[in-house]
């Protein structure tokens, strides 16, 4: 897919990974829908966008919402005349130990509320929004390309019970979507990011970011660009589908 003038969707675009895509994708001229909780928090990254050239729209939606993701689509279809791709990269993160036992004793379990609220925003929130777009890109006969935000943790990683669940499934669904849509002419993939190098991790403290490069073989993290160029690649290339790129370094868990 050549990326200019065409109409792509980023979920959670206000800032991070999200954003760092936006930015890369302005550079093409492509045409940018996004979304994020509230669409005044996006204003950054829009005007970023903007000024690379790009046309831009910003819409306050929560994906985890059907009405909120239908009408979404909807308000899009308005805006633009048509719809070409789809980044699937809202998600939160609740880490908690299944059960958390010492001195015999259990000190905590996870709690469903933290089992649920990632599982609505990354599971629910991907399949709502993939839903949506793979119906316009039908329905328009438009050729394009969904990508689902996995992470390193669909292997399975330590208090990540919930969060390990919804990205293994977020990259599944990238395969049962590249299957199903093929006939369309649409292609869907997955991308698997490992420690990524974004405002909350940069805020951490330098001994434990330092312990946390260690165990990764480049020995330093990743930069939200190089995701952003894995997306870049996945539109570029006509024939990836049903497939997760990792983009970790080396690390895997
Ligand atoms: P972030 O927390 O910096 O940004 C996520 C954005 O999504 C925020 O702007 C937030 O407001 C938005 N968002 C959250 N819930 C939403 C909802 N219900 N509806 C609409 N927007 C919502 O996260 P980051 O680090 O940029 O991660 C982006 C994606 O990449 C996530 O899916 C995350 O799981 C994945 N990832 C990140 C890695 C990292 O090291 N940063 C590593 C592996 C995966």
């Amino acid at each position: 897919m050549d990326l200019e003038n065409k109409t792509i969707v980023i979920t959670g675009a206000a800032r991070g990974l999200g954003a760092a895509m936006a930015k890369r994708l302005a550079a093409h001229r492509s045409r940018l829908a996004l979304v994020d909780l509230d669409a005044d928090s996006i204003a950054n990254t829009a005007s970023a966008c903007e000024e690379a050239g790009a046309k831009v729209k910003t819409y306050g939606a929560n994906v985890a919402k059907e009405q909120d993701v239908i009408e979404l689509f909807q308000q899009i279809a308005r805006d633009f005349d048509s719809l070409d791709g789809l980044i699937n990269n809202a998600g939160i993160t609740k880490d908690a130990l299944l059960v958390k036992y010492k001195d015999g004793e259990t000190l905590s379990k996870m709690t469903l509320d933290q089992w649920q609220a990632v599982i609505d925003v990354n599971l629910t929130g991907t399949f709502l929004c993939g839903r949506e777009a793979a119906q316009r890109m039908i329905e328009s006969g438009s050729k394009g390309v969904i990508i689902n935000i996995s992470s390193i943790s669909r292997a399975g990683n330590m208090g990540q019970t919930n969060y390990a669940a919804t990205k293994a499934g977020v990259q599944a669904m990238a395969v049962a979507w590249a299957k199903e849509l093929a006939r369309y002419g649409i292609r869907a993939a997955a991308i698997a990011p490992g420690f990524i190098n974004t405002e909350m991790v940069a805020s951490m403290k330098e001994s434990a970011r330092e312990k946390l490069t260690a165990g990764i073989p480049l020995r330093r993290m990743g930069e939200p660009d190089e995701i952003a160029r894995t997306v870049e690649f996945i539109f570029q290339n006509d024939y990836i589908s049903g497939r997760c790129i990792d983009v970790d370094g080396g690390l895997r868990l």
